[in-house]
């Protein structure tokens, strides 16, 4: 596998957990996997050994050369690309500028290293691609190595975690990152006159998959196929939604370090404790602990669906609950979340940051998970917050609409601020007045299993499917 991030390692959203959890599964069921990644600069991996000293990688005109290093975790070899000009930086993908502007050379960087990789130190039967910044080396296998007995036979699988996210660039990067200027084409890398690096994986790789059936359908549609609907409609034969799962290991009540007490559903009182050190850590009141606590998780970008939460602000500053969010992004949701602390602090806290161990204590202290994402490819949070008895409230889209169900948590639809209230309007109705069928939810969703084990066999059956 390639990809730009993997926990423990480097982490700023779900493809992160994927990448962290998804190899060893393969593993566990006798699969052989390594994982190329980028070695960051934030990146520390004192058992790294370096397995590739001064390997070259020619990109265009450029001239670079990286160092692999190696390390194994759970039974998955992970590589890691070290390279200053390219991952000596202070950021993942970009700082407080904006996203770096190279990502696209970066990223071709990585691509060619992992060809390295397989080259001298693993040789996979799969290149199994994940997002944008892989896009290209579906491109380069075909186009320079594709008489190399080396990688004579390699079939290749990308995965969509984020249509969204596309990594676009001007036609006169091709030479940069050293591709004929015929593949600027409208059936190949060309997309509404800039070259765009997802739109490359589409088109070159073996078999497409998503993170959830329903974002897999979804992404055929003009509303949500970013442009690039009509060609996943065209590939929909090579097409499939595999559901993300959960890493128990590191999600799970029961066993979590980062939470006050450790709970189970046959046994709810530590969840208790649980919401009581999330009020006092985030500075709400303490009295009257029986007042529902809404936590929110999320990177603070538009398709996270903040903007019908703007709409209704001014209504929840009066509801009887309290509210707890963790996030960072675009400032205008910064602004939105700090301006409603600042209204009425004794309801809303906010942090603005990227806190791991708060996110374990919003999860197991909350009583209800708002996600109302305006599209979701799979979406994480809201199966960590089944396992936690956090009741979730989504918008009924993509994974969202694939994990939660009547019996679970509370959809909604259409992606309104009107919907979204009424959704909240009927969880806090039920919280406050039927108490016992709202245990029953709980209960419901925390013996729901989502465990990473039930999808890594598709996974294993679309890779022996492309062997044979
Ligand atoms: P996405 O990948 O689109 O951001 P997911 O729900 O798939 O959405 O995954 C998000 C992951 O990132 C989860 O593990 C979540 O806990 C984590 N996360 C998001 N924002 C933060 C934050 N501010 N602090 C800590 N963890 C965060
Ligand atoms: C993306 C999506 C998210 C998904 C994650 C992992 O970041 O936004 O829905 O869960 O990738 O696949």
């Amino acid at each position: 596998m390639v990809a730009s991030e993997a926990t423990p390692f480097a982490k700023t959203g779900g493809l992160a957990d994927v990448l962290g959890a998804l190899p060893a599964a393969l593993v566990e069921q006798g699969e052989e996997v390594a994982v190329v990644l980028p070695y960051y600069r934030s990146v520390k991996v004192p058992d790294a050994r370096l397995v590739l000293e001064g390997q070259p990688l020619w990109i265009g005109p450029g001239r670079y050369t990286c160092s692999i290093f190696e390390v194994v975790r759970r039974g998955v070899r992970y590589f890691l690309v070290a390279c200053d000009e390219f991952f000596g930086r202070p950021g993942i993908y970009g700082d407080a500028g904006g996203e770096y502007w190279d990502n696209d050379t970066r990223y071709a960087g990585l691509c060619h290293a992992a060809l390295a990789v397989a080259r001298h130190l693993f040789r996979p039967h799969i290149f199994h691609c994940h997002d944008w910044q892989t896009g290209l080396l579906p491109v380069y296998l075909r186009q320079f190595f594709s008489s190399d007995p080396t990688f004579f036979g390699i079939r290749t699988v990308f995965t969509i975690h984020n249509l969204g996210y596309q990594g676009r660039y001007p036609k006169k990067n091709l030479y940069w990152l050293g591709l004929p200027e015929w593949l600027f084409r409208s059936d190949l890398l060309e997309y509404y006159g800039e070259i765009n690096l997802l739109k490359a994986g589409l088109v070159y790789s073996d078999a497409l998959t998503t993170v959830s059936p329903t974002y897999a359908a979804e992404i055929q549609t003009p509303d949500q196929g970013f442009g690039l609907d009509g060609l996943l409609r065209a590939r929909a034969g090579a097409l499939t939604g595999i559901l993300n799962g959960v890493d128990y290991s590191v999600w799970n009540p029961e066993t979590d370090t980062a939470i006050a007490a450790n709970y189970s559903a046959t046994d709810l009182s530590g969840k208790q404790a649980c919401k009581l050190d999330l009020l006092q850590h985030a500075g709400l009141p303490t009295e009257r602990t029986e007042v529902p606590v809404i936590g929110i998780v999320s990177r603070l970008a538009s398709q996270k669906g903040f903007d019908l939460l703007a709409q209704v602000a001014y209504d929840l500053v009066n509801w009887d609950i309290r509210m707890v969010i963790l996030g960072s992004g675009e400032s205008q949701y910064e602004s939105l979340f700090r301006s409603l602390a600042e209204a009425r602090p004794d309801k809303f806290s906010v942090r603005i940051a990227y806190d791991d161990k708060l996110a374990h204590r919003i999860e197991a202290g909350s009583d209800i998970f708002l996600m109302p994402s305006r599209y979701e490819p799979c979406g994480l949070n809201q199966m960590y917050s089944l396992r936690y008895g956090t009741v979730p409230i989504v918008h009924a889209t993509g994974g969202l609409d694939d994990t939660i169900e009547a019996g679970t948590g509370f959809k909604f639809r259409p992606y309104t601020a009107d919907a979204m209230l009424g959704a909240l309007r009927e969880a806090l109705t039920r919280y406050w007045v039927d108490r016992e069928r709202w245990n029953g939810m709980i209960r419901e969703g925390m013996s729901r299993d989502f465990s990473w084990a039930a999808s890594a066999s598709p996974y294993i059956d679309l890779y022996r499917s492309l062997r044979s």
